[in-house]
């Protein structure tokens, strides 16, 4: 039997955030969740934060402690906008009761250090679904903590014209996925940072898209189905006009997805470097390389079967 994986959980709820938060609570003999971070992305992080506290309270979770990281992407003292594509609550059309909780500090990167000094180094992983910017300024203010950390997850970047008519490099430019778009300093910090990454870019999260057929499975959940629905489908507002798909596409549950079912998709190890200024920045250039820092995720082998998985996954535990 082997121990469940410690976790640390980053990211900007967003809907999506929020389905790939859900997927790691289902299998609690395989993963223990230390905490959450909140960031700043696709809403304010005063939005993400009440969100992700939300989201517990709704899946019956409340004891999970939620933290406020990063304000704003490094060096920025106000956030530039999000895209829209959860709507201005980050919830799509997805309603959550606020919750009566506050979060457990101000001060996620301060927490995170903590955590990873009082835990055996190397045995926690860090998903990160958002912009790496607590990921960074964690590097930087305790390096010795990041050092501790025994991997990364992170849903960002895209390194090549994306899936499935492949006539655009960008979700939220035309050269950029929005993760590393809004922070491409702290993309370029965590992917070199000497801690070994999983990456789901745009490139391999194009090749899920929730069509009608499978929003259908969700809804056919035994719990939280219409839920699973909204927020599989939250960003098709976006998405069509952009990329013509008959659903929307599905990124951090991907990310997920290469932790606890590994088998389901083909990766190459590679050097990765992100465009830091002009139209490009948030771009990412991939070099192939044995020794590289990062394992790329770029193709699922079966879709039909990446929803088989998630909604078994999400059928046993939330009967
Ligand atoms: O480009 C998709 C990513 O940006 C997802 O993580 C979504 O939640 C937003 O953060
Ligand atoms: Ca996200």
């Amino acid at each position: 039997m082997t121990q469940p994986i410690s976790l640390i959980l980053d990211g900007d709820p967003g809907t999506d955030d929020l389905l790939a938060w859900m997927w790691v609570l289902s299998l609690p003999r395989q993963a223990r969740v230390l905490g959450i971070c909140a960031v700043n992305g696709n809403v304010t992080l005063d939005r993400t934060t009440a969100n992700a506290l939300a989201f517990l309270d709704h899946v019956g979770a409340p004891d999970i402690p939620v933290h406020a990281g990063a304000r704003a992407p490094l060096g920025k003292d106000e956030p530039p906008p999000g895209d829209g594509a959860f709507a201005e609550s980050g919830l799509g059309e997805l309603v959550l009761a606020p919750s009566l909780r506050q979060p457990a500090s101000h001060d996620g990167v301060g927490w995170m250090a903590q955590v990873l000094r009082s835990q055996p180094v190397r045995t926690v992983t860090i998903l990160a679904t958002g912009p790496l910017t607590n990921l960074a300024l964690l590097r930087a203010r305790a390096p010795d903590a990041y050092a501790r950390i025994g991997r990364i997850v992170a849903m960002g970047g895209s390194f090549g014209p994306l899936p499935p008519n492949f006539v655009r490099r960008g979700n939220v430019t035309p050269f950029a996925e929005f993760n590393f778009w809004m922070d491409a300093a702290a993309a370029q910090s965590v992917l070199n940072g000497g801690v070994p990454v999983l990456l789901a870019p745009a490139d391999v999260t194009h090749q899920l898209i929730s069509n009608p057929a499978r929003l259908a499975r969700a809804r056919a959940l035994p719990r939280f189905g219409r839920e699973v629905e909204l927020m599989l489908n939250a960003p098709y507002h976006l998405d069509k006009p952009k990329f013509h798909t008959d659903g929307a596409f599905l990124h951090d549950p991907t990310a997920v997805a290469g932790l606890f079912h590994p088998d389901l998709f083909e990766t190459v190890r590679a050097q990765t470097h992100i465009v830091q200024e002009g139209t490009g920045i948030g771009a990412g250039l991939l070099l192939p390389d044995g020794a590289g820092n990062v394992e790329v995720m770029i193709r699922v082998k079966d879709s039909d079967a990446f929803y088989e998985r998630l909604y078994g996954d999400l059928a046993r535990h939330y009967a």
